[in-house]
Parts: C-alpha cells; sequence; structure tokens
C-alpha cells in the first residue's frame, strides 16, 4: 500500500514539473479520429526507462503511474507496459492524452483524439405538430448535437400526385414562418447530418387555421322544366366548415326533389325535376369557428353563354364564317350579333363602327348545345375584327358572350393568331361591362325603330 502511494507521488510531483513547464516543446504529436465505439490504442515509445516513472494522463488527469490504474474507468487498460488502450470509446474520450517520463527533459509523446459522433436532435415542439392562425407566425426548431457539429436543413414535403417532392426552405436550427396562409398547412422536416453516420430526418406538421373560403365552378347554372340543376361550392376551411344552402335567403332543406351532398371540399345540391318556382339566386354559406362565408349561385333558365367555335383565321379575304354554340333546353328564339373592325391600319389605331346582325334562331335542335353558324361577308382583307354574341329563349336574354376576335386573309399585313391579344389590348380598353351596355343600347334603339 505505502509502495502505491509512493509512486502516485511521484507521479503528482512529474506531473507538477510539467505544469511547470507549459509551453515546452512536444517531441511527438499525432491525431486520431475515433467513431463510437471503437477501441483506441495510444502508444507510448519507451527506451531505458530505469527506475522512472512513465504516466498517462489526459489534460492535468493522470490516468496511469507506472503500472497503477489511476482512473476507475475500467475501459482503461496498459498494453505491452506503456501503451494505453480504451474501449468502446465515447465522446467523453475526446480530448490530448500524453505519455510523460518522469525526467527532467521534456519528451512527452501527445495524441489528440477525436472522437466522432452521428448526428442527434431535440425537436420543439416535441409533439412535432404546430398550429397557428392564418396570418400568425411558428417556429419550428431542430437543437443537433454531433460531431463535428451537423448542419440542419429545412424541407417542405408536398405530396403530389402521390409523388414526394421536397423543396428546400431553409437552414439553421429554427425554422421561422411568419404572415402564414393555408397553403403553408402540411408536412415539414429538418434533416441534421454531420457526415457520420445516416442523416437523422425529424418530420413535422403544421396546422393553419383560416376562416372558410368558398370557390364556386359556376356562379350560373342553366337547366330548364324537368331538368336537373347541380351546384357546386368547393369550400376549404380549418377546423372544418358547416355547409348550408339558401334560395334567395331562405334556408333550404332536403326534400323529395333537393340533395345536398358532400365529397371532400366539393358540396353539392342537386335539384332534380326543376320547377318554376326552382330558378333563382341560390348560395352556400360555410361556417366554422374563425369566420363564415358566402357565395351566390344563379340557377336560370336563360341560354347558356354563346362559345366560339370557329377558327380564328379567315379562310378568305373578305368573308368569315363564324361559329358558336350555345346551351339552352327550351328552342332559341333569337341571336344578336355585334362585330366590329379593330385597328384600321397601323397609323389609324381606331376601332371601326359596331355592324350589328340579327342571325335568324336556328332549328330546334332536340338537344341541350345549338349550333350557330353565320357568313359575315364585305370584310377588310387583312383585317382583325372582334364579335360578341347574345342569345334568348322563352326565360330572357343570356349573358353576352366574352369577346372573340378574328382575321381575314390579304391585305399588306397579314396578321398572325399570336398578335391578336396584343393587338386587342392596345387598341381598345373597353371592358366587358362596356359590351353589354353597347349591346343593350343597340338592341333598344332597334325595339324603338320598330
Ligand atoms: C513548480 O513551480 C512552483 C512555483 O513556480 C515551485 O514552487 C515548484 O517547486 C515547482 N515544482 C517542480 C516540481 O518543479
Ligand atoms: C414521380 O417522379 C419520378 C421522378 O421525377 C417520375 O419518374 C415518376 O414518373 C413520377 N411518378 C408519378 C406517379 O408522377
Ligand atoms: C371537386 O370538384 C372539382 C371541380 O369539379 C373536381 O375537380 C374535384 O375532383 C372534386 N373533388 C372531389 C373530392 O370530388
Ligand atoms: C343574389 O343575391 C345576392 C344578395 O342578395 C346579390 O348580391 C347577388 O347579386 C344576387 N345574384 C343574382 C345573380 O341575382
Ligand atoms: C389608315 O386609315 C385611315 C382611316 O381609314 C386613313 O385615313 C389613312 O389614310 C390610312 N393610312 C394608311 C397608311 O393606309
Amino acid at each position: 500500500m505505502g509502495g502505491t502511494w509512493l509512486v502516485l507521488a511521484a507521479a503528482l510531483i512529474a506531473a507538477q514539473a510539467q505544469n511547470n513547464r507549459t509551453g515546452a516543446p512536444a517531441v511527438t504529436r499525432d491525431r486520431r479520429i475515433m467513431s463510437v465505439g471503437d477501441t483506441l490504442l495510444l502508444p507510448c515509445q519507451v527506451q531505458n526507462l530505469g527506475s522512472l516513472v512513465l504516466l498517462w494522463r489526459r489534460g492535468p488527469a493522470v490516468l496511469t503511474a507506472a503500472s497503477l490504474m489511476v482512473t476507475r474507468d475500467e475501459r482503461f487498460r496498459l498494453v505491452d507496459g506503456y501503451n494505453l488502450q480504451i474501449t468502446d470509446v465515447g465522446p467523453q474520450d475526446a480530448g490530448d492524452y500524453v505519455c510523460q517520463i518522469s525526467d527532467r527533459v521534456a519528451r512527452d509523446q501527445v495524441h489528440t483524439v477525436e472522437v466522432l459522433v452521428p448526428p442527434s436532435v431535440r425537436a420543439a415542439p416535441e409533439s412535432r405538430h404546430a398550429t397557428a392562425r392564418r396570418g400568425g407566425a411558428t417556429v419550428l426548431e431542430c437543437r443537433a448535437a454531433g460531431n463535428p457539429v451537423p448542419s440542419v436543413t429545412w424541407h417542405k414535403l408536398s405530396n403530389l400526385f402521390q409523388n414526394e417532392t421536397n423543396t428546400r426552405i431553409g437552414e439553421g436550427p429554427q425554422l421561422q414562418l411568419s404572415r402564414l396562409e393555408r397553403q403553408h398547412s402540411g408536412r415539414y422536416a429538418c434533416t441534421v447530418d454531420n457526415g457520420v453516420g445516416p442523416p437523422v430526418v425529424t418530420e413535422f406538421q403544421l396546422q393553419v387555421l383560416y376562416p372558410p373560403e368558398i370557390t364556386v365552378e359556376r356562379s350560373w347554372v342553366h337547366t330548364g322544366e324537368g331538368f336537373r340543376a347541380e351546384l357546386l361550392c368547393t369550400v376549404l376551411a380549418d377546423p372544418p366548415a358547416e355547409v348550408s344552402w339558401y334560395q334567395n335567403s331562405f334556408p333550404l332543406s332536403a326534400s323529395e326533389r333537393v340533395t345536398m351532398s358532400a365529397r371532400g371540399n366539393n358540396h353539392t345540391l342537386l335539384i332534380a325535376n326543376v320547377q318554376p318556382e326552382d330558378f333563382g339566386n341560390y348560395s352556400c354559406v360555410a361556417d366554422n369557428s374563425l369566420g363564415r362565408a358566402r357565395q351566390h349561385v344563379e340557377v336560370s333558365g336563360r341560354p347558356g353563354p354563346a362559345r366560339f367555335t370557329s377558327a380564328p383565321l379567315a379562310r378568305a379575304d373578305t368573308r368569315y364564317t363564324l361559329a358558336f354554340a350555345v346551351d339552352s333546353y327550351p328552342p332559341l328564339d333569337e341571336l344578336r350579333l355585334l362585330y366590329r373592325q379593330l385597328a384600321i391600319n397601323e397609323s389609324f389605331q381606331q376601332p371601326g363602327r359596331w355592324h350589328d346582325v340579327v342571325i335568324p334562331a336556328p332549328e330546334p335542335s332536340g338537344s341541350l348545345t345549338h349550333r350557330v353558324s353565320h357568313d359575315l361577308r364585305g370584310l377588310q382583307p387583312g383585317a382583325v375584327y372582334e364579335a360578341i354574341v347574345q342569345a334568348k329563349n322563352r326565360y330572357g336574354w343570356n349573358e353576352v358572350s366574352d369577346i372573340f376576335q378574328f382575321h381575314t386573309l390579304g391585305g399588306t399585313h397579314t396578321a398572325h393568331a399570336d398578335e391578336l391579344t396584343p393587338m386587342f389590348s392596345s387598341a381598345t380598353a373597353l371592358t366587358l361591362s362596356d359590351y353589354a351596355n353597347i349591346l343593350a343600347l343597340t338592341i333598344l334603339s332597334l325595339i324603338i325603330d320598330q
């Protein structure tokens, strides 16, 4: 026992001597890079030790002195008398290991041990589920540990058509999301990587709460007596919304002819065997704890708006066959066409006057869609025209069609289809409601003329 203390004392003196010689050049120095769990063998080259004492220390802590184990850590062992072995290396074993001999000459052998530690992560919120209101903010956090210091990258995960696509949206331990929109709802992931072992991926779920939003596919539904009408409101809301239907501001309930159904976000009102009292102004109303939304859908027997079907490029220089289709359950009574020339020539960028044409109603087709074609003659060669169409059945006139543009062959300048749109937008600043007004005025003047 007394011998042990002597050796220890010698070791401590030697260590102190070392302390007094701080800054003295080491004889050898190397670097060991280990992984967690490895066994580390640190050699010490010794010749003619004689009565001198060999000491291993880590920093200021003495590990061994001569053959004595000073450290209580049983993973440490002396191999072949002088070499230090550490089994099951852990992150705490990193540091400078010095083999030192108790003489007065500086002949330290220093091994710098680094331990690679695979990445680990502490996530916040721990539940990995964050909830915030639209317009608000939230923070997702991945605190990473490991050696070397891991990098943290953030991705938004989306499942487009069953195909996972990841968009990189940030790096660093915190992902700050502000001015949240409902599109920000979804899955997020942080990836923590330091090249040691596989990266660690942590997934989060973000739920953005917002009041209902409604979109209607068609705000105007054409039907006829004895036919059916289908109204569709697509409702987005979180928390999910209660949806109800109204006709002319009276709440609707299901009946033999009226059914309400929901499929995902789609809420459908189906009216079977339409009666005259079913025409009118409907609305769907969506409520959740954050608010309410309403959208209107008109159910009407008037014809649907005309859809143009002819190609925009005429086959001739002064003639054009305008073709369009109109949906109407009852036969069409009357059709009206307005057309005019746009930008007469390059220096004279003013549209020509409107031509007003009454087109005879087509023969009852027996089907919902009525196809109409009408020949326009006496047009300018190489010119651009625009046209609008309106149709009437026994329930009244429909909405004015969209503006349609076509151009004739020939002239000095042959326009191409792709030139039409810019020409239109630069040459006229009329809105659709202007067209509706023009049409209404023309119809009025025709009635007065009669
Ligand atoms: C170390 O230095 C201190 C004062 O600087 C001195 O008292 C001590 O004796 C020295 N120890 C050895 C072992 O040289
Ligand atoms: C998913 O993406 C891969 C690669 O971009 C593509 O080859 C594959 O066709 C996609 N699958 C689907 C269902 O879109
Ligand atoms: C909802 O309606 C839209 C538009 O008609 C359609 O594209 C979509 O597939 C529908 N979704 C469901 C779940 O029925
Ligand atoms: C339906 O009613 C609402 C409010 O009462 C009104 O704003 C909307 O213009 C109406 N729509 C039609 C097509 O009459
Ligand atoms: C353009 O048209 C205007 C009006 O018809 C006419 O006065 C003018 O001479 C024309 N210019 C050219 C270059 O054709």
